[in-house]
């Protein structure tokens, strides 16, 4: 295992800094990573919206996620639009294995505040390893302009991190919030590690 980068360990409270090489490999294929980025955009807009169905009662949450999904979705529409400036298309979707093993790991039955927390904490896991993996594009791309371009959505994703978390803590005891996202940084660093390392997708 690498050494905890200074920022990854402050800012994002990750474990496992992603690999040095991904930014290279991503370079080479950056076609396929706007592709997965699009997607990726979408899924948070939707996850956002199901989260307030289902939690439709919970008012602070619901007016917190409300701009998010308007957000994500302008997000989504920025790389759309940067696909299509490329000639491309948005195509199809892969099959998404990082957040896929992030939701086996949610409690699925038992109490309804842990089944919260989870939803929660899963989503603040993808923003800031989403947040990561920008900064390292914003950092390590040579071009000015996808510089800037990456830059403008780590930015954005650290403060939906962040918010994600705080919700979790206006609802749930601050310990129990703290003691379970420790379990999910470690989950993380695991499904991390055991993922290959593959330049034409963001996780
Ligand atoms: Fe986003
Ligand atoms: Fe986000």
């Amino acid at each position: 295992m690498s050494e905890l980068s200074e920022d990854t360990r402050n800012i994002l409270g990750l474990q496992l800094p992603t690999d040095p090489r991904w930014v290279n490999l991503a370079e080479k294929t950056l076609e396929d990573v706007l592709t997965d980025h699009a997607f990726c955009e979408q899924k948070a807009a939707t996850s956002c919206i199901s989260i307030i169905q289902k939690y439709s009662h919970l008012e602070k949450l619901v007016s917190e996620l409300s701009p998010i999904v308007t957000e994500e979705w302008g997000h989504f529409r920025l790389v759309l639009a940067e696909l299509h400036k490329r000639g491309l298309q948005l195509g199809k979707q892969r099959k998404d294995e990082y957040v896929n093993a992030l939701i086996s790991f949610q409690q699925k039955g038992g109490d309804p505040e842990g089944r919260l927390l989870d939803q929660l904490l899963t989503m603040a896991l993808i923003e800031a390893r989403s947040c990561e993996r920008f900064k390292r594009l914003s950092e390590g791309l040579e071009d000015p302009y996808m510089q800037k371009f990456y830059r403008r959505f780590m930015e954005s994703e650290a403060g939906h991190y962040t918010l994600f978390i705080e919700l979790a803590e206006n609802y749930i005891n601050r310990e129990r919030v703290r003691n379970r996202w420790k379990e999910w940084l470690d989950y993380e660093a695991t499904v991390i590690r055991s993922l290959d390392l593959r330049g034409d997708r963001i996780h």
